[in-house]
């Protein structure tokens, strides 16, 4: 047995077979819960929030503790899923339960609140009018959906294979909860939505993109799979876990999690990709899909545009970045993806172009571990391989992400880049998927064609509905409060 100093381990990604030789990684593994260092994969979720002012406390603690024990460790699921790749056998329902202060509160756990701003004060504090600088820009609470404007004091996550048995086990907790007096505020159940690419299911989000190809891996296993050659997505664990302090164990690690439900409004979305093609000439072609591609920044099966003009079909790739498209013609400066990660290019243009000094080891602590999905139903059509609807409400992404800094990883993201016109060069405009703030046409250029739609308006087809500030505490603690 060998024991790698905790401090050494989070600096590079962790090699989790290690688990039955190195105590730090089984300690660490077996203390923080699922779905951090890898998403759960599983295609059913309900997502249940809590207030706790009515509970009893000792009761509340008591359910607590239990789900500590019953929830899966990272390292159980990890290991379900080699189980699964090997015999086909499901990994079973997975549990995570996060925190906001007031949920401390109620456990009566005061010493173990994480002391993060942006924790602390909330996203109804942080993100509607200008709380932040550069402001979030959310819309105001009023606004939000009923569910969403109350104190939030916890989130029980569950998530399956099949709808029933997410339904099944999410009664359970319910029922178990709702004896101690906590009060279920709302009940999101989320849906993965997925198209066939290169022959494989892959997961897309409303408007049709494949989507969570490109993520941070804090896993050796995962980086390996992966080729490196011009973006590297192997980062350090430090920049997703940090100590819990409601446990002294130092192998018992948490992270801070943001929840948004953001609704996608696909009709107006595509409408729209069908006027920018039309006004780049690319409309009835071979590549009309273009279009968005351009305001996305990948095609709908992945492919970036930066590397391709049409579609491939192929699986996604994601070793790639924009040094040879420094003029952002090929991909967009706004487009989603380049906006939300400029793969190394923002400190030569925020250089040049705007005199601010940055690094690239600054641009990637920005980074956060995205494990949304989407909510809503769709029709979807196997021979087209398509969607057949296109609702204008009621479907969306429930975005959600782990990090180490509220602030420097989800509130900079979208603040001081999506939302920045000037990012990352002067006058490109916000990001037309994501950006919000005082609407502002866009410069759309398409370098495959050499055309370019000048000021154009391209809406805003995302609302954010409400969401929550969390921390996602070790194993540890929730077995022991
Ligand atoms: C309904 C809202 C959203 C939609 C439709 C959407 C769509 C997409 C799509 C299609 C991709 C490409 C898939 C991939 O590269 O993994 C992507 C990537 C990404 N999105 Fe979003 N997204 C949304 C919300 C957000 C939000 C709120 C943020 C953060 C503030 C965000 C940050 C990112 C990041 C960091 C990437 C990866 C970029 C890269 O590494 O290349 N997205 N998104």
């Amino acid at each position: 047995m060998v024991s790698t100093p905790l401090s050494e381990l989070l600096k590079r990604p962790i090699a989790w077979k290690t688990a039955s030789i190195d105590m730090t990684v089984r300690r660490v593994l077996r203390s923080l819960q699922a779905n951090i260092v890898k998403g759960h994969g599983r295609d059913h979720t309900r997502n249940l929030f809590w207030n706790f002012a009515d509970a009893d406390g000792d009761h509340l603690r008591s359910v607590v503790r239990s789900l500590g024990r019953r929830m899966p460790s990272a390292l159980d699921q990890l290991e379900a899923t080699e189980t699964f790749k090997l015999t086909g056998q499901s990994g079973g329902p997975v549990i995570c339960f996060m925190l906001r202060p007031s949920g401390y509160e109620a456990l009566d756990a005061p010493d173990a609140i994480p002391q993060d701003e942006a924790f602390l004060a909330g996203m109804q504090a942080r993100g509607p009018g200008a709380a932040v600088a550069p402001p979030i820009n959310d819309p105001e609470v009023t606004e939000w959906e009923e569910g969403y404007r109350d104190r939030i004091d916890a989130l029980l996550l569950v998530a399956a294979d099949e709808a029933a048995e997410a339904a099944d086990v999410a009664d359970h907790w319910k029922g178990r909860l709702s004896a101690a007096g906590a009060t279920l505020l709302h009940e999101e159940p989320g849906k993965a939505q997925r198209r066939k690419v290169a022959e494989k299911f892959e997961g897309v989000e409303q408007f049709g993109y494949v989507d969570g190809r490109s993520q941070p891996l804090f896993l050796a296993e995962d980086v390996k799979r992966e080729p490196r050659s011009f973006w590297d997505p192997a980062f350090p664990p430090s920049q997703f876990l940090v100590d819990d302090p409601g446990d002294d164990e130092a192998t018992s690690l948490g992270s801070f999690f943001v929840f948004r439900k953001l609704e996608e409004n696909v009709k107006g979305f595509k409408d729209k990709e069908d006027e920018l093609s039309a006004a780049l000439g690319l409309a009835g072609g071979p590549f009309e899909e273009r279009a968005g591609a351009l305001i996305v920044g990948r095609f709908e099966d992945g492919s970036p545009v930066v590397l391709n003009p049409l579609p491939t079909d192929m699986p996604p790739v994601n070793d790639f970045d924009f040094r040879h498209d420094e003029a952002g013609s090929r991909c967009p400066f706004i487009a989603h993806i380049r906006k939300t990660n400029p793969r190394g290019e923002s400190p030569f243009h925020l250089a040049t172009d705007i005199g601010v000094a940055t690094t690239a080891r600054q641009e990637r602590s920005h980074i956060m571990a995205r494990r949304g999905i989407t909510y809503g139903e769709r029709q979807y059509d196997e021979e087209t391989n398509d969607f057949t609807d296109r609702p204008t409400t009621g479907v969306g992404l429930l975005f959600m992400a782990y990090m180490s800094s509220i602030e420097n990883q989800f509130e900079f993201t979208q603040a001081t880049w999506a939302n920045n016109a000037d990012f990352v060069t002067g006058g490109v405009g916000v990001d037309p998927v994501i950006g919000q703030g005082p609407p502002a046409p866009i410069t759309v250029p398409d370098g495959w064609s050499g055309a370019s739609a000048a000021d154009f308006d391209f809406g805003r087809f995302v609302t954010m509905k409400g969401g929550e500030y969390f921390f996602a505490p070790s194993r540890d603690f929730l077995k022991n409060v």
